[in-house]
Protein backbone atom coordinates (compact mmCIF):
# COMPACT_ATOMS: atom_id res chain seq x y z
CA UNK A 1 0.00 0.00 0.00
CA UNK A 2 1.59 3.29 -1.46
CA UNK A 3 1.53 6.13 1.19
CA UNK A 4 1.67 9.65 0.14
CA UNK A 5 1.72 12.39 2.01
CA UNK A 6 1.46 15.74 -0.06
CA UNK A 7 1.55 19.56 0.58
CA UNK A 8 -0.24 22.76 -0.52
CA UNK A 9 1.18 26.08 0.08
CA UNK A 10 0.34 27.86 -2.96
CA UNK A 11 -1.52 31.14 -1.43
CA UNK A 12 -3.45 31.51 2.11
CA UNK A 13 -3.54 28.06 2.86
CA UNK A 14 -1.34 26.00 4.52
CA UNK A 15 -2.41 22.13 3.58
CA UNK A 16 -1.25 18.52 3.97
CA UNK A 17 -3.01 15.57 3.48
CA UNK A 18 -1.95 11.58 3.78
CA UNK A 19 -3.62 9.49 1.20
CA UNK A 20 -2.58 5.34 0.64
CA UNK A 21 -3.30 3.69 -2.46
CA UNK A 22 -5.35 7.06 -4.04
CA UNK A 23 -7.79 6.59 -0.79
CA UNK A 24 -7.39 9.82 1.13
CA UNK A 25 -6.39 9.34 5.08
CA UNK A 26 -6.20 12.78 6.36
CA UNK A 27 -6.52 16.29 4.81
CA UNK A 28 -5.70 19.25 7.55
CA UNK A 29 -5.52 22.78 6.27
CA UNK A 30 -4.52 26.09 8.53
CA UNK A 31 -6.54 29.22 6.91
CA UNK A 32 -4.37 32.40 7.39
CA UNK A 33 -6.47 34.82 9.06
CA UNK A 34 -3.77 37.83 8.93
CA UNK A 35 -4.71 39.22 5.27
CA UNK A 36 -8.66 39.88 6.34
CA UNK A 37 -7.45 43.18 7.35
CA UNK A 38 -6.06 44.50 4.16
CA UNK A 39 -8.40 43.06 1.73
CA UNK A 40 -6.79 40.72 -0.01
CA UNK A 41 -4.04 38.23 0.54
CA UNK A 42 -0.48 39.93 1.13
CA UNK A 43 2.34 37.70 -0.07
CA UNK A 44 4.71 38.45 2.02
CA UNK A 45 2.33 37.43 5.24
CA UNK A 46 1.94 34.63 3.74
CA UNK A 47 5.29 33.54 3.75
CA UNK A 48 5.63 33.99 7.05
CA UNK A 49 2.52 32.04 7.87
CA UNK A 50 3.71 29.38 6.13
CA UNK A 51 6.78 28.79 7.72
CA UNK A 52 4.89 28.75 11.20
CA UNK A 53 2.14 26.72 9.90
CA UNK A 54 3.94 23.66 7.87
CA UNK A 55 5.71 21.52 10.27
CA UNK A 56 2.72 21.36 12.84
CA UNK A 57 0.16 20.83 9.62
CA UNK A 58 2.09 17.99 8.36
CA UNK A 59 2.75 16.64 11.89
CA UNK A 60 -1.52 16.74 12.21
CA UNK A 61 -2.00 15.24 8.80
CA UNK A 62 0.38 12.03 9.60
CA UNK A 63 -1.49 11.85 12.57
CA UNK A 64 -5.21 11.90 11.76
CA UNK A 65 -4.05 9.10 8.95
CA UNK A 66 -2.16 7.16 11.92
CA UNK A 67 1.06 7.22 9.20
CA UNK A 68 4.36 7.91 10.79
CA UNK A 69 7.08 9.62 9.25
CA UNK A 70 8.68 5.83 8.11
CA UNK A 71 5.62 4.87 7.01
CA UNK A 72 5.73 7.36 3.69
CA UNK A 73 6.87 6.13 0.31
CA UNK A 74 6.44 9.43 -2.02
CA UNK A 75 6.27 13.49 -0.95
CA UNK A 76 4.49 15.57 -3.21
CA UNK A 77 3.81 19.77 -3.40
CA UNK A 78 2.30 22.34 -5.49
CA UNK A 79 5.22 23.43 -7.82
CA UNK A 80 3.01 25.85 -9.37
CA UNK A 81 1.08 28.25 -10.03
CA UNK A 82 1.19 30.17 -7.20
CA UNK A 83 3.08 33.11 -4.59
CA UNK A 84 6.37 32.70 -5.30
CA UNK A 85 7.60 32.84 -1.83
CA UNK A 86 4.61 30.81 -0.73
CA UNK A 87 5.24 28.18 -3.06
CA UNK A 88 8.71 28.01 -2.12
CA UNK A 89 7.95 27.44 1.57
CA UNK A 90 6.08 24.00 0.55
CA UNK A 91 8.59 22.94 -1.89
CA UNK A 92 11.94 23.13 0.11
CA UNK A 93 9.55 21.35 2.97
CA UNK A 94 8.76 18.54 0.36
CA UNK A 95 12.28 18.52 -0.95
CA UNK A 96 13.66 18.36 2.45
CA UNK A 97 11.57 15.54 3.45
CA UNK A 98 11.99 13.34 0.45
CA UNK A 99 15.80 14.01 0.43
CA UNK A 100 15.59 12.77 4.63
CA UNK A 101 13.71 9.98 3.64
CA UNK A 102 15.36 9.10 0.26
CA UNK A 103 11.91 8.59 -1.09
CA UNK A 104 10.69 10.24 -4.66
CA UNK A 105 9.36 13.37 -4.90
CA UNK A 106 6.31 14.61 -6.89
CA UNK A 107 5.71 17.88 -8.37
CA UNK A 108 2.04 18.95 -8.82
CA UNK A 109 0.38 21.40 -10.58
CA UNK A 110 -2.33 23.24 -8.85
CA UNK A 111 -4.99 24.13 -11.67
CA UNK A 112 -4.91 20.30 -12.73
CA UNK A 113 -5.11 19.11 -8.90
CA UNK A 114 -7.96 21.30 -8.71
CA UNK A 115 -9.39 18.99 -11.67
CA UNK A 116 -8.59 15.73 -10.61
CA UNK A 117 -10.22 16.40 -6.90
CA UNK A 118 -13.45 15.18 -8.71
CA UNK A 119 -11.77 11.54 -8.11
CA UNK A 120 -11.17 12.04 -4.99
CA UNK A 121 -14.84 10.76 -3.54
CA UNK A 122 -16.52 6.80 -4.49
CA UNK A 123 -19.00 8.59 -6.58
CA UNK A 124 -16.59 9.82 -9.08
CA UNK A 125 -17.05 10.69 -12.75
CA UNK A 126 -15.85 8.82 -15.78
CA UNK A 127 -13.53 9.48 -18.80
CA UNK A 128 -14.32 11.93 -20.69
CA UNK A 129 -15.27 15.06 -18.94
CA UNK A 130 -15.34 18.23 -18.87
CA UNK A 131 -14.41 20.64 -16.28
CA UNK A 132 -15.39 23.96 -15.36
CA UNK A 133 -12.68 25.24 -12.52
CA UNK A 134 -13.37 28.28 -11.23
CA UNK A 135 -11.18 29.48 -8.84
CA UNK A 136 -9.54 33.15 -7.21
CA UNK A 137 -6.72 33.02 -9.53
CA UNK A 138 -8.04 30.94 -12.71
CA UNK A 139 -11.27 30.32 -14.61
CA UNK A 140 -11.14 27.72 -17.26
CA UNK A 141 -12.99 24.75 -18.87
CA UNK A 142 -10.53 21.77 -19.49
CA UNK A 143 -11.32 18.64 -21.73
CA UNK A 144 -10.15 15.92 -19.41
CA UNK A 145 -9.49 12.28 -21.67
CA UNK A 146 -7.70 10.60 -18.24
CA UNK A 147 -5.78 11.97 -15.47
CA UNK A 148 -2.95 12.36 -17.58
CA UNK A 149 -4.68 14.70 -20.43
CA UNK A 150 -6.06 17.50 -19.33
CA UNK A 151 -6.22 20.31 -21.94
CA UNK A 152 -7.79 23.78 -21.54
CA UNK A 153 -9.94 24.55 -23.90
CA UNK A 154 -11.53 28.12 -22.62
CA UNK A 155 -10.42 30.58 -20.07
CA UNK A 156 -10.65 33.89 -18.95
CA UNK A 157 -9.13 36.75 -21.02
CA UNK A 158 -9.51 39.20 -17.51
CA UNK A 159 -10.80 38.47 -14.13
CA UNK A 160 -11.03 35.16 -12.90
CA UNK A 161 -14.93 34.03 -11.52
CA UNK A 162 -13.63 33.70 -7.96
CA UNK A 163 -12.39 37.88 -8.32
CA UNK A 164 -15.47 38.59 -9.91
CA UNK A 165 -17.00 37.40 -6.85
CA UNK A 166 -14.49 39.08 -4.41
CA UNK A 167 -14.25 42.41 -6.08
CA UNK A 168 -18.16 42.56 -6.54
CA UNK A 169 -18.48 42.04 -2.63
CA UNK A 170 -16.12 44.83 -2.20
CA UNK A 171 -17.89 47.05 -4.35
CA UNK A 172 -20.98 46.03 -2.16
CA UNK A 173 -19.07 46.81 0.88
CA UNK A 174 -18.29 43.06 2.06
CA UNK A 175 -15.24 42.49 3.52
CA UNK A 176 -12.73 39.87 1.81
CA UNK A 177 -12.81 37.39 0.56
CA UNK A 178 -16.35 38.26 -0.38
CA UNK A 179 -17.16 35.34 -2.61
CA UNK A 180 -19.19 33.04 0.10
CA UNK A 181 -21.05 36.06 2.17
CA UNK A 182 -22.30 37.00 -1.49
CA UNK A 183 -23.63 33.39 -1.80
CA UNK A 184 -24.62 33.39 1.77
CA UNK A 185 -26.59 36.82 1.21
CA UNK A 186 -28.24 35.94 -2.56
CA UNK A 187 -29.79 33.23 -0.48
CA UNK A 188 -32.53 34.86 0.77
CA UNK A 189 -32.64 38.01 -2.31
CA UNK A 190 -34.20 37.52 -5.71
CA UNK A 191 -31.74 36.64 -8.42
CA UNK A 192 -33.88 38.47 -10.83
CA UNK A 193 -33.94 42.01 -8.92
CA UNK A 194 -31.47 43.82 -10.89
CA UNK A 195 -29.87 42.37 -14.69
CA UNK A 196 -26.27 43.16 -15.10
CA UNK A 197 -24.92 43.10 -18.30
CA UNK A 198 -23.58 39.69 -20.44
CA UNK A 199 -21.04 40.40 -22.46
CA UNK A 200 -20.26 38.69 -25.70
CA UNK A 201 -17.02 37.06 -26.41
CA UNK A 202 -16.48 34.85 -28.81
CA UNK A 203 -15.80 31.06 -28.28
CA UNK A 204 -15.46 29.40 -24.96
CA UNK A 205 -13.58 32.12 -23.17
CA UNK A 206 -14.79 34.37 -20.69
CA UNK A 207 -14.49 37.91 -19.19
CA UNK A 208 -15.58 39.42 -15.73
CA UNK A 209 -14.16 43.00 -15.81
CA UNK A 210 -17.13 44.48 -17.44
CA UNK A 211 -19.71 43.06 -15.12
CA UNK A 212 -17.13 44.84 -12.11
CA UNK A 213 -17.69 48.68 -14.07
CA UNK A 214 -21.43 47.52 -14.71
CA UNK A 215 -21.57 46.86 -10.91
CA UNK A 216 -19.93 49.79 -9.96
CA UNK A 217 -22.34 52.12 -12.07
CA UNK A 218 -24.86 51.02 -10.99
CA UNK A 219 -24.01 50.99 -7.24
CA UNK A 220 -22.65 55.05 -7.42
CA UNK A 221 -26.48 55.94 -9.69
CA UNK A 222 -28.06 53.92 -6.92
CA UNK A 223 -26.76 55.09 -3.61
CA UNK A 224 -26.68 59.32 -5.05
CA UNK A 225 -30.61 58.50 -5.59
CA UNK A 226 -31.03 56.97 -2.26
CA UNK A 227 -28.23 56.55 0.21
CA UNK A 228 -28.10 53.58 1.79
CA UNK A 229 -29.25 51.73 -1.09
CA UNK A 230 -26.38 48.93 -1.13
CA UNK A 231 -27.35 48.01 2.10
CA UNK A 232 -30.86 48.19 2.40
CA UNK A 233 -30.87 45.73 -1.33
CA UNK A 234 -28.05 43.62 -0.35
CA UNK A 235 -30.01 40.46 -0.82
CA UNK A 236 -31.01 41.82 -3.86
CA UNK A 237 -28.01 42.87 -5.46
CA UNK A 238 -26.16 39.83 -4.25
CA UNK A 239 -28.85 37.55 -5.70
CA UNK A 240 -28.60 39.44 -8.84
CA UNK A 241 -24.59 39.26 -9.42
CA UNK A 242 -24.23 35.64 -8.42
CA UNK A 243 -27.54 34.97 -10.84
CA UNK A 244 -24.84 36.94 -13.61
CA UNK A 245 -21.95 35.09 -12.98
CA UNK A 246 -23.24 31.83 -12.95
CA UNK A 247 -24.92 32.67 -15.93
CA UNK A 248 -21.92 33.53 -17.91
CA UNK A 249 -19.94 30.06 -16.92
CA UNK A 250 -23.24 27.96 -17.15
CA UNK A 251 -23.65 29.32 -20.81
CA UNK A 252 -19.90 28.75 -21.59
CA UNK A 253 -20.51 25.30 -20.11
CA UNK A 254 -23.34 24.22 -22.13
CA UNK A 255 -21.30 25.71 -25.06
CA UNK A 256 -18.61 23.06 -24.45
CA UNK A 257 -20.33 20.61 -24.51
CA UNK A 258 -22.13 20.97 -27.53
CA UNK A 259 -18.53 21.13 -29.15
CA UNK A 260 -17.19 18.50 -27.70
CA UNK A 261 -19.94 15.73 -27.33
CA UNK A 262 -18.96 15.67 -23.67
CA UNK A 263 -21.90 15.25 -21.56
CA UNK A 264 -20.28 14.48 -18.09
CA UNK A 265 -19.70 17.86 -16.52
CA UNK A 266 -17.83 18.41 -13.32
CA UNK A 267 -17.02 22.04 -11.31
CA UNK A 268 -13.56 22.19 -9.30
CA UNK A 269 -12.43 25.28 -7.68
CA UNK A 270 -13.31 27.40 -4.77
CA UNK A 271 -16.56 28.85 -6.59
CA UNK A 272 -17.71 25.44 -7.33
CA UNK A 273 -18.38 25.66 -3.63
CA UNK A 274 -21.39 28.38 -4.86
CA UNK A 275 -24.73 27.51 -4.06
CA UNK A 276 -26.11 29.20 -7.27
CA UNK A 277 -23.14 27.25 -9.72
CA UNK A 278 -24.08 23.43 -8.42
CA UNK A 279 -27.87 24.53 -8.43
CA UNK A 280 -27.64 25.75 -12.17
CA UNK A 281 -25.53 22.58 -13.07
CA UNK A 282 -27.79 20.00 -11.22
CA UNK A 283 -30.57 21.79 -13.51
CA UNK A 284 -28.32 21.60 -16.51
CA UNK A 285 -27.69 18.30 -15.97
CA UNK A 286 -31.41 16.84 -16.03
CA UNK A 287 -32.74 19.53 -18.50
CA UNK A 288 -29.61 18.08 -21.01
CA UNK A 289 -29.08 14.74 -19.67
CA UNK A 290 -25.78 15.40 -18.38
CA UNK A 291 -23.69 13.25 -15.62
CA UNK A 292 -22.92 16.15 -13.06
CA UNK A 293 -20.26 16.03 -10.47
CA UNK A 294 -19.05 18.50 -8.14
CA UNK A 295 -16.37 17.94 -5.32
CA UNK A 296 -17.62 18.25 -1.45
CA UNK A 297 -16.77 22.01 -0.60
CA UNK A 298 -13.61 21.10 1.72
CA UNK A 299 -12.16 19.82 -2.06
CA UNK A 300 -13.85 22.83 -3.70
CA UNK A 301 -11.10 25.34 -1.87
CA UNK A 302 -7.49 24.83 -1.65
CA UNK A 303 -6.63 21.71 -0.05
CA UNK A 304 -3.78 19.34 -0.17
CA UNK A 305 -6.20 15.74 -0.53
CA UNK A 306 -6.11 17.12 -4.54
CA UNK A 307 -2.26 17.18 -4.70
CA UNK A 308 -2.32 13.69 -2.93
CA UNK A 309 -4.91 12.50 -5.20
CA UNK A 310 -2.81 13.95 -8.29
CA UNK A 311 -0.13 12.48 -6.58
CA UNK A 312 -0.71 9.32 -6.51
CA UNK A 313 -2.05 8.93 -10.42
CA UNK A 314 1.49 10.35 -11.45
CA UNK A 315 3.26 7.27 -8.48
CA UNK A 316 1.32 5.15 -10.81
CA UNK A 317 2.94 6.13 -13.83
CA UNK A 318 6.55 6.70 -11.92
CA UNK A 319 6.35 10.63 -12.72
CA UNK A 320 9.00 11.67 -9.98
CA UNK A 321 10.72 14.58 -9.92
CA UNK A 322 14.32 15.62 -9.17
CA UNK A 323 15.34 17.10 -5.99
CA UNK A 324 16.31 20.43 -7.65
CA UNK A 325 12.99 21.20 -9.12
CA UNK A 326 12.04 24.37 -7.60
CA UNK A 327 8.69 26.22 -8.26
CA UNK A 328 7.43 28.43 -10.25
CA UNK A 329 5.09 31.26 -9.97
CA UNK A 330 3.14 31.04 -13.06
CA UNK A 331 2.78 27.69 -15.14
CA UNK A 332 0.84 26.54 -18.45
CA UNK A 333 0.25 22.65 -18.33
O1 LIG B 1 -9.62 27.63 -5.19
P1 LIG B 1 -9.56 28.67 -4.15
O2 LIG B 1 -9.78 28.26 -2.72
O3 LIG B 1 -8.21 29.44 -4.17
C1 LIG B 1 -7.54 29.76 -5.36
O4 LIG B 1 -6.78 28.92 -5.87
O5 LIG B 1 -7.81 30.90 -5.84
O6 LIG B 1 -10.64 29.79 -4.55
C2 LIG B 1 -10.85 30.94 -3.77
C3 LIG B 1 -11.99 31.73 -4.39
C4 LIG B 1 -12.19 33.10 -3.73
O7 LIG B 1 -12.32 34.07 -4.76
C5 LIG B 1 -13.49 32.93 -2.96
O8 LIG B 1 -14.23 34.13 -2.81
C6 LIG B 1 -14.24 31.95 -3.83
O9 LIG B 1 -13.24 31.03 -4.24
N1 LIG B 1 -15.32 31.24 -3.13
C7 LIG B 1 -16.64 31.43 -3.41
C8 LIG B 1 -17.35 30.60 -2.52
N2 LIG B 1 -16.46 29.94 -1.71
C9 LIG B 1 -15.21 30.35 -2.12
N3 LIG B 1 -17.23 32.21 -4.33
C10 LIG B 1 -18.57 32.18 -4.37
N4 LIG B 1 -19.34 31.43 -3.53
C11 LIG B 1 -18.78 30.63 -2.61
N5 LIG B 1 -19.56 29.88 -1.81
ZN1 LIG C 1 -6.83 26.94 -5.94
Amino acid sequence: MVVIVAIESSCDETAAAVCQHGEILSNVIASQQEHAEYGGVVPELASRAHMQQIVPVVSRALHDAGMQVGDIDAVAFTQAPGLIGALFVGAQFARSMALALDKPLIAVHHMQAHVLANLIEKERPSFPFLCLTVSGGHTQIVRCLSPYELEVIGETIDDAAGEAFDKSAKLIGLPYPGGPLIDRYAQQGNPFAFAFPEPQIAGLNFSFSGLKTAILYFLQENEAKMPGFSEVRRADICASVQQRIVSILMNKLKKASLQTGIRTVCLAGGVSANSGLRRALKEAGSELGWQTYYPSTQYCTDNAAMIAITAWYKYLRHDFSPLETVPTARAGW
